[in-house]
């Protein structure tokens, strides 16, 4: 198949894009390069031996994409061109809504334009809000999240099954990521975060490294069995495999289907960081700080429908995560400079 990534050349589109490759398909990147370089999709050439088709152009730009599809005979789309940062999406709600709602827009205009049928969105689990139980399922409640970001996710994913429920041809798979961490174990590819990290891994990392002094963890009087955030961590590249699985999945059904893509498992933040001290015998200094607003307690999923239906399962363990971020990081201290 001829596979579009939009924002292909960023932390979860490059890994995918090696795992596409690794499976035989072609692969076509777009990307402004908002939140990413070029640099990275050289390296996935390098990593997977073959070419990438790459295109710099913003998703939200019909013509740019018109002009995509029209010289390229797409299969399927994979979107991942979005911005991410939930702090920021407070702060910029308006930039949030009109990047991630109108590249999704513009994208499902041009695809009926050139009846491509085929679309995989990267959702997230922050479409379940603040969950009332855990394991979460796909069959619960979403809606609520608890910041613009999420909304737009919440939003999207409504867009998506209203538009295949109007077009019988149309197969979209909702893939609800948990936490992805990681990197590719060649420490070539990985997450490089503009300025100071939001999010734990890149934190840890970059106090590993020397960039940053200690970590600050958001509070340990949590009910959880440490008092610290319990949350559902992905590797990567198994995250990467099941983007392989949902296109297939895409191609032979029509309809939306959504997925949770987790491990099923939950570890606190003191698991990640003694983890992380243990499998790179490196210190972690750290101090207890308040809770973060917006937080939760607990997160994780059931990961059984991606099991049964996509045959798709997490390989990679807790180790396998704390070793290959350090990896990247340690091989990259400024990410790809
Ligand atoms: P990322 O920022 O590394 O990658 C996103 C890419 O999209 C970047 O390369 C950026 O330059 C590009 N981009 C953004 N807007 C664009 C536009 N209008 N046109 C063209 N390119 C554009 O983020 P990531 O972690 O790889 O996340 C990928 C997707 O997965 C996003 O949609 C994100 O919301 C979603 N997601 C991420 C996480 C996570 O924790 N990383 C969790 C759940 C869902
Ligand atoms: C994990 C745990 C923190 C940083 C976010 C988004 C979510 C999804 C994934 C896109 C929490 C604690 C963190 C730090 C800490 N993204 N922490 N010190 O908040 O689960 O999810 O990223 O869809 O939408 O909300 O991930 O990595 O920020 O936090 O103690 O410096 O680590 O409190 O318990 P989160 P995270």
């Amino acid at each position: 198949m001829n596979v579009l990534l939009t924002g292909g050349a960023g932390y979860i589109g490059t890994h995918t894009c090696v795992e596409i490759l690794n499976a035989g398909h072609n692969a076509i990147v777009v990307d402004n390069f908002s939140n990413s370089c070029p640099e990275a999709v050289k390296r996935v050439e390098e990593i997977a031996g073959k070419k990438v088709l790459l295109f710099e152009a913003d998703v939200c730009d019909n013509r740019a994409i018109d002009r995509i599809f029209a010289e390229n005979n797409i299969d399927a789309v994979i979107h991942f061109a979005g911005l991410k940062a939930v702090g920021e999406s407070c702060e910029k709600p308006v930039e949030y809504y009109r990047n991630n709602i109108d590249s999704t827009l513009t994208l499902l205009e041009v695809m009926k334009k050139y009846g491509v049928n085929n679309f995989v969105f990267s959702s997230s689990a922050t479409v379940y809000g603040t969950p009332k139980e855990v394991p979460l399922v796909e069959t619960m409640p979403s809606g609520s999240p608890t910041n613009p970001y999420g909304w737009t996710k919440f939003m999207i994913e409504q867009i998506l099954k209203d538009t295949a429920k109007a077009n019988p041809k149309l197969s979209v798979v909702l893939l609800r990521y948990f936490n992805p961490i990681g990197a590719h174990e060649s420490g070539r590819i990985g997450e490089n975060p503009n300025g100071i990290p939001n999010n734990l891994m890149p934190y840890i990392t970059q106090v590993a490294a020397g960039r940053l002094k200690r970590l600050g963890i958001f509070g340990n009087d949590y009910p959880t069995h440490d008092g610290t955030g319990v949350r559902d961590y992905i590797h990567v590249v198994d995250l990467a495999k099941g983007h392989v699985k949902a296109i297939d999945y895409a191609a032979n059904h029509k309809g939306t289907e959504v997925f949770n893509l987790g491990t099923g498992v939950g570890y606190s933040v003191l698991d990640i960081v003694k983890a992380f001290i243990k499998v790179n015998n490196i210190d972690i200094p750290y101090d207890i700080k308040p809770r973060r607003a917006g937080d939760i307690a607990e997160c994780y999923s059931d990961p059984a429908k991606a099991e049964k239906v996509l045959g798709w399962k997490a390989e990679k363990n807790l180790e396998d995560m704390c070793r290959d971020s350090w990896n990247w990081q340690s091989h990259n201290i400024c990410g790809y400079k």
